[in-house]
């Protein structure tokens, strides 16, 4: 029997249904060609439920989502709400409750993209950032006192334990023995970068390091280990980009670096991310939100939620269909496509996941 996979479907707000349907068409050019079968169920968390029923992501709803094998996100942000309801309530409850402790983020250049690099191509910017999704600034912990006042203060900390580090390294070092340069054939050598900030956050950061050291010498010394503060690696991102592999990081780290990373790879049109929780469901968006004022134009471009959807099946471990639709994009990108930008694609968003689902069927 073929196998078949259950996910859910979040298109979310704004451009977020338009393009989810294009990564939809093309899960299941996948799927028809490669004998799997995708069973879909949508959700409709976002935005416009939100103001209809105040509810973001119900705990009825993680309950129900913790069934399915995979989700599939649109995009999260409606104009009409406040910044950090939907995030916190809808991207970051999801993330926290079920679990998705690394945010996988690819930044590859494919061809025909445009990188605002100079003299750099595809063989320049191709690396991955395993960013720590759990902890950190982002747990919550902190509070105000005397809130309003001119004296108030504000507290938001960074929080780290060896449990939430030990593991994140352990998905980064077996990620990059996988699928490093060296396992790849692209380089000498598979090389884990950790990126922090060990001469200022002495604490945070002293104890990734020293897990890191300790992972790498214990079980991975097959595995080149390099050390760069976030500052500095921010910089390399623009000067060499060459010289990363793969790289490990915080989340408050991650979150920066990985929008960086989006730019050089050709934009928020390109730039997909999975929520991964390896041992339970994880969750694959688009990482450029929901661009509300393309809504229902058809101009915005679906490639980044196709790419989404491909990390999707890799997770699944459908890792052909996976880089069938990864090569099809790329003879979207190198053939057909005039430009990334919304508007300026030559084709309409449908159009363009025509020409990924029909490739990918050949
Ligand atoms: C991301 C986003 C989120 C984050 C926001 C929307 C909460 O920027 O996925 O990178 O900060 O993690
Ligand atoms: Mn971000």
């Amino acid at each position: 029997m073929a196998k078949s996979y259950k996910i859910a479907v979040m298109p979310g707000d704004g451009t977020g249904p338009e393009v989810t349907a294009e990564a939809v068409k093309v899960l299941k050019s996948a799927a028809d060609k490669f004998k799997f079968k995708v069973d879909l169920t949508n959700f409709d968390f976002g935005g416009e439920r939100y103001k209809r029923t105040g509810e973001t992501l119900p705990d009825s709803a993680i309950k129900e989502l913790r069934k399915f094998d995979a989700i599939l996100l649109g995009a999260i942000g409606h104009p009409d709400v406040a910044p950090g309801i939907l995030e916190k309530g809808i991207l970051l409850k999801a993330r926290f409750e079920l679990d998705q402790y690394i945010n996988l983020r690819p930044v590859k250049l494919y061809p025909g993209v445009e990188t605002p690099l100079k003299n750099k191509g595809p063989d320049d910017i191709n690396f991955v950032v395993v960013r720590e999704n759990t902890g950190d600034a982002y747990t919550g912990a902190g509070g105000f006192t005397m809130k309003g006042t001119p004296q108030e203060v504000a507290v938001q900390s960074a929080v780290y334990s060896r449990f939430q580090v030990d593991r994140c390294l352990k998905y980064a070092f077996e990620y990059t023995r996988k699928y490093g340069k060296k396992a790849t054939g692209r380089g000498e050598n598979n090389t884990l970068a950790l990126c922090g900030k060990t001469n200022v956050l002495t604490y945070i950061y002293d104890l990734w390091e020293r897990a890191f050291h300790e992972m790498g010498q214990k079980e991975y010394p097959d595995i080149k280990r390099e050390y760069y503060h976030v500052d500095a690696t921010c910089m390399w991102f623009v000067k060499n980009p060459e010289w990363f592999d793969v790289i490990v990081t915080g989340n408050m780290f991650g979150d920066i670096i990985t929008d960086l990373g989006a730019m050089i790879q050709g934009g928020m049109g390109i730039a997909a991310g999975g929520n991964l929780n390896p041992e339970g469901v994880s969750m694959f968006e688009p990482i450029g939100g929901s661009a509300p004022k393309y809504t229902g134009k058809g101009v915005i471009n679906p490639l980044a939620a196709i790419c989404a959807g491909q990390m999707m099946l890799a997770s699944l471990g459908e890792e052909k269909a996976a880089d069938t639709i990864e090569k099809a994009v790329m003879f979207a990108t190198a053939k057909k496509l005039k430009s990334l930008a919304a508007g300026k694609m030559g084709f309409s968003t449908s159009q363009v996941g025509d020409i990924v689902a029909e490739k990918v069927a050949e």
